[in-house]
């Protein structure tokens, strides 16, 4: 029986806990601040909070963060790594992964997400639903691809940055880090570190 623990109860974390059953786990634990008072996700237990899962550690095969908030994901991230935790990445059977491209730990990538040739996804990232990365890709740690959105060829997006979902991303464009790239934005020229961009030719709004 492989055991999985996924650190944060919300809508994401049911998302990946469903992930995760189609790729072979067979027991998932939730753990989320808002335990005790909450005692399930959907249709998996929460039975504890950070402490616990850090006391419980050694009972699992694999432990993931599945939180939303970019800065938020990360710091759990580390925390766990620092506590000596088997962080896992998962990738959902019909996602379409080149044997050429990485994915590093902790990360997701979801159902119909393609990733292709020789494009490198960071570490605790989401690759949601549908969302597209193009050969060569560079996509840094922490980072969140909304679904639908589409990175074209030779993309690099910084560390905690957000592609907002259904966006898309010319070729060779580079995002800094702690952007958000608005819901539908087309992206068509260089995006500096923490701009908020929206529309199409995509423009700062703060
Ligand atoms: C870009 C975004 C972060 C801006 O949020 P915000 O800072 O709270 O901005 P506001 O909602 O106050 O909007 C500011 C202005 O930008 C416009 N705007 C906001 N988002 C926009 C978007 N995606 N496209 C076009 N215009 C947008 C608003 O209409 C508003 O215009 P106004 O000043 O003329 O009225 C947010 O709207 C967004 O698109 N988030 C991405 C959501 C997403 O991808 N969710 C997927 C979850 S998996």
């Amino acid at each position: 029986m492989k055991c999985l623990a996924i650190l944060g109860a919300g809508g994401h974390g049911k998302v990946v806990a469903d992930t995760a059953l189609a790729v072979g786990w067979d027991v998932i634990h939730f753990y989320d601040s808002s335990w005790p008072v909450r005692e399930k996700n959907s249709h998996w237990p929460i039975v504890g909070d950070d402490q616990l899962l850090i006391k419980n550690l050694y009972q699992y095969d694999g432990v993931i963060v599945a939180i939303g908030d970019n800065q938020v994901r990360w710091q759990k991230h580390l925390m766990l790594i620092e506590q000596g935790a088997k962080l896992v990445s998962l990738v959902h059977p019909s996602a379409q992964v080149s044997i050429y491209a990485k994915v590093g730990i902790g990360s997701v990538v979801l159902a119909n997400a393609v990733i292709n040739v020789d494009a490198d996804i960071g570490d605790a990232c989401i690759i949601n639903v549908g969302a597209t990365v193009d050969h060569d890709s560079h996509i840094a740690s922490a980072v969140h691809i909304c679904p639908g959105a589409n990175l074209s060829g030779a993309v690099c997006v910084g560390e905690k940055s957000w592609v907002g979902i259904g966006a898309s991303v010319k070729q060779d464009i580079k995002i800094g880090l702690e952007v958000m790239i608005g819901a539908g934005a087309v992206v068509v020229s260089d995006v500096s570190d923490g701009l908020v961009v929206v529309g199409n030719p995509a423009k700062s709004i703060h």
